[in-house]
Parts: structure tokens; C-alpha cells; sequence
């Protein structure tokens, strides 16, 4: 029993602790109630940024890249582009020695500008445009994610000779209720053995491996054992009928990451040899050499390292009784339910308050039923307009995802590392908005 829960009132004035799942490794508390992460304080970020305001933890994006490596090994993790990414941040990545999986050649870019290497990157994607390929063509991107059967014939007749392609395939059954638009060929139906022989009668294609993706916030290892089995299998099948042996196979990311005290992490270096065991174990009841195990996360490298800043604009009570905070964004920089049930952990930065803790739900500007930040979470009774919030768990698939409903402009992403903040994407004005508007006069 601790001091605090003795004394109630000293509980109510202690700032909530911080999960170390949760909240950026390096986040601490520190006098007058600032949030401080890179050794930055946050309370004077917002007031010279504004808010709302991503904020990304270098330190811990670069901890969770080295976490990767350590536990799958140099030149085993590409880092999915499409949770978060800006030209510094994929300098970061490309520091680190992670690959990159871009899907659009927006974001191979972004890859190109911040110089990274090319025969890191993967073009992925189940409907890339001619633009995609294009792109990647002449980039010289390493290797391309085929698809589809249609596919195969595009990129033969496309693409550079000896580009390599990783097959994604369908190892199925799907989950229940689960990925019936998943692309890529199904092993069960014969599909993927198709392709696989489409793919080795072209002189111009050099196959290297599969790759597959199970889902996202999967928690259960057995979700991945079950695919490196059926993969190897394949594998096995495609090795006898068609002399082909793989030399990498890809499992994708998925991996899920805590958004609140309630949730379980993901025990990577656990994954890492529970997957290596079984694949190996595979591999040799198969008799089959062993291919480079691979993996592209995107959340689980990002997430926990950012943070979204929102000054609170009113407090209401509701019908019911529970307080109702509106905040200066929302559901166009904060796609919580779509990624997490909204289960974002929430706290009050900048002002100790010694008033007790009630529940209450944060909302955001827009004025829809679904605009919601946060659905409860235990704030200060005397929480007012003009305070400030730091919403956890931000740094993947918000800044990627945010739109411009409302013609409400884009947050910016700020980076902080060693006290000091960089901008690695500015705010949106209200003039980037309006100058698409092909009638708009410009004033
Ligand atoms: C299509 C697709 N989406 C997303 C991801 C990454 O998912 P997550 O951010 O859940 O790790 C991958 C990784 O390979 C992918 O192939």
C-alpha cells in the first residue's frame, strides 16, 4: 500500500504514472505538471506550436528499431511506411538499417528524398497504380509484392530485367468475419502454385520468397505459427512440382501494441524464437533449406512514440451526468475507433490539479456522433477550457490517416530528441487548403 492510497487527496494531485507500454519510453513528469519526452517539455511545445500537435519520440522510434533488429536479425525488418512517415522520419529508419515497404509512390517519394537506400525498399499494394510501378521502376526499388495472378503478366512485361518479386500469398482459412478482401493469391485454391509457375516461366522475374499479412493488433503468436506452417508446406510442394526454392518469406507486421494499462504488449524477442522454432522445425520435416525470415511492421515501431497534444476548447456536462470535453481536433487527426475501439490513454499536461478524479469523455470538433478522442478516462474535476491534453499512442495511422473534413487543416508532426523539437511536417493553413479550390479567388 502506498502513501497515496492512504490519503486520497495526495492520490488526486499525483499526475497518473506512466506505462511504459503506453507512453514514450523516456516521458516523465516534472514540476507544475509538464509532461517532458525527449527532453522536452510539452507544455511549452504547445504553447509555441500550437494544437493540436503530433509529437514523435525519436529515442524511442530508434529504441523500437533496434529492438527489431536485436530479436530478427540485420537486413530482416522493413519498417511499413504507411503508419507514419515523412522524410526525416525514414532517415531515421535508413539510419537504423531497417528496409522499407512503401505502397504508393508518394511515400517512395518520401524514401527517395530522405535518400534511402532503394535496394531496401518493397513496393507493396493490391492495386498499384502504372504510377506506382513507374515509380518504382525507375527508382530501382529492391524487390515489388505481386499480388495477384493478373499481376504477374504486368510486371513481366514491365518491369526491369531480374526484378525481384515476392509472391504475397493467401495461406487461409481467413479468420471469422475476417479479410475477404485480402489480396493474394490462396494456396487452398491452387492459386498461388499458379502464379508461383507464372512467375518462374518469366526470364525477366526472379522470385525470392513469399510474403504474407495475418491482420493488425494480433496478439496471439499461434495467428503467425499456423502461416509458417502452411507456408512451408507450400513451399515444400512448390520446391518438388516446380523446382523452386525461396530464399527470404516475409510475415508481414500486425504485431499489436498496448493503447491502454488494460492491454497486453507483444513479447517480440519471444515472438522472434517462437517463430524461428517452429519455422525451422518445419523446414526440416520438410527437408527444405532455410529461407531468410522476415517482417515489415508498421504500428508496433511508431506508435508508442508519438503523442497528440489538444487543447480542451469546452467541458459540458452531459445528459447523464458525465462531464464532456471537447478538444481543438478529432476524428480528423485522431481515427480512434477504426484502430483501437478507442481505448487511447489520455492525461491532463501543464497544471498539477489537487481536485479529485472523475470520468469523463473527450470529444473533438465536428460535431458527429462518432467524433470521439477518448470514450472515458479519469480526469480532474476542475479540468477547464484552456487546459491541455496528451493523448498516448498516436504515432501510428493518425498523422498518415488524418483528413481535412470540416476544411479543418492537418496537425503538424513535430519530432523531440535531446531537448530539442524539429519539424518534420508543418502545420496545414488554411491557404494549402483552399489552393486546390480551382475557384477560390486566393484571398
Ligand atoms: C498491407 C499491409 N498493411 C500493413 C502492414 C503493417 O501492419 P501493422 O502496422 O499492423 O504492423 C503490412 C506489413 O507488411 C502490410 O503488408
Amino acid at each position: 500500500m502506498t502513501l497515496a492510497d492512504n490519503i486520497p487527496s495526495l492520490r488526486a494531485s499525483l499526475p497518473p504514472s506512466l506505462n511504459c507500454d503506453v507512453w514514450p519510453a523516456d516521458a516523465r513528469w516534472a514540476a507544475h505538471g509538464d509532461l517532458v519526452v525527449g527532453g522536452v517539455g510539452l507544455t511549452e511545445l504547445a504553447a509555441s506550436h500550437g494544437a493540436p500537435t503530433y509529437v514523435i519520440d525519436e529515442a524511442d522510434v530508434r529504441l523500437r528499431c533496434r529492438q527489431y533488429l536485436a530479436a530478427f536479425g540485420a537486413g530482416r525488418v522493413s519498417y511499413t511506411a504507411k503508419a507514419l512517415v515523412s522524410v526525416g522520419l525514414a532517415r531515421w529508419i535508413a539510419e537504423e538499417g531497417l528496409g522499407l515497404y512503401v505502397g504508393s509512390a508518394g511515400e517512395l517519394r518520401v524514401a527517395q528524398a530522405a535518400g534511402f537506400p532503394m535496394d531496401r525498399v518493397t513496393l507493396y499494394g493490391s492495386a498499384k497504380t502504372p504510377e506506382d510501378l513507374d515509380a518504382a521502376y525507375a527508382a530501382g526499388v529492391g524487390t515489388i509484392v505481386v499480388e495477384s495472378l493478373s499481376e504477374v503478366t504486368r510486371l513481366a512485361a514491365t518491369a526491369p530485367h531480374g526484378q525481384r518479386v515476392l509472391l504475397r500469398v493467401l495461406a487461409g482459412p481467413e479468420p471469422a468475419g475476417a479479410s475477404d478482401h485480402r489480396f493474394g493469391p490462396r494456396i487452398g485454391t491452387g492459386e498461388a502454385e499458379t502464379a508461383v509457375a507464372r512467375i518462374a516461366g518469366q526470364p525477366g522475374l526472379r522470385l525470392v520468397g513469399f510474403d504474407c499479412s495475418v491482420g493488425h493488433q494480433v496478439s496471439r503468436f499461434s495467428v503467425y505459427e499456423r502461416e509458417v506452417r502452411r507456408i512451408v508446406e507450400f513451399c515444400a510442394a512448390v520446391h518438388a512440382r516446380h523446382g523452386v526454392d525461396v530464399s527470404q518469406l516475409n510475415l508481414g507486421g500486425g504485431h499489436a501494441v498496448a493503447y491502454s494499462g488494460a492491454d497486453l504488449g507483444f513479447a517480440l524477442d519471444a515472438f522472434a524464437g517462437r517463430i524461428r522454432a517452429v519455422l525451422h522445425l518445419e523446414l526440416d520435416r520438410h527437408r527444405l533449406p532455410e529461407p531468410a525470415l522476415t517482417v515489415s511492421p508498421g504500428r508496433a515501431v511508431v506508435s508508442r512514440a508519438g503523442l497528440t497534444l489538444y487543447r480542451i476548447m469546452s467541458v459540458i456536462r452531459g445528459q447523464d451526468g458525465r462531464r464532456v470535453v471537447a478538444v481543438d481536433g478529432g476524428m480528423t487527426d485522431c481515427p480512434t475507433a477504426a484502430l483501437c475501439g478507442g481505448a487511447h490513454t489520455a492525461a491532463l499536461i501543464g497544471r498539477a490539479s489537487r481536485a479529485g478524479l472523475e470520468p469523463a469523455t473527450v470529444v473533438g470538433r465536428h460535431n458527429d456522433v462518432d467524433d470521439v478522442v477518448v470514450p472515458t478516462l479519469q480526469l480532474p474535476a476542475d479540468v477547464h477550457p484552456g487546459d491541455l491534453l496528451a493523448v498516448a499512442g498516436t504515432g501510428a495511422y493518425h498523422h498518415s490517416r488524418a483528413s481535412n473534413y470540416h476544411l479543418v487543416g492537418r496537425p503538424a508532426l513535430l519530432s523531440v530528441a535531446g531537448g530539442q523539437v524539429r519539424t518534420l511536417v508543418r502545420r496545414e493553413s488554411l491557404t494549402d487548403l483552399l489552393s486546390r479550390d480551382a475557384d477560390h479567388s486566393g484571398h
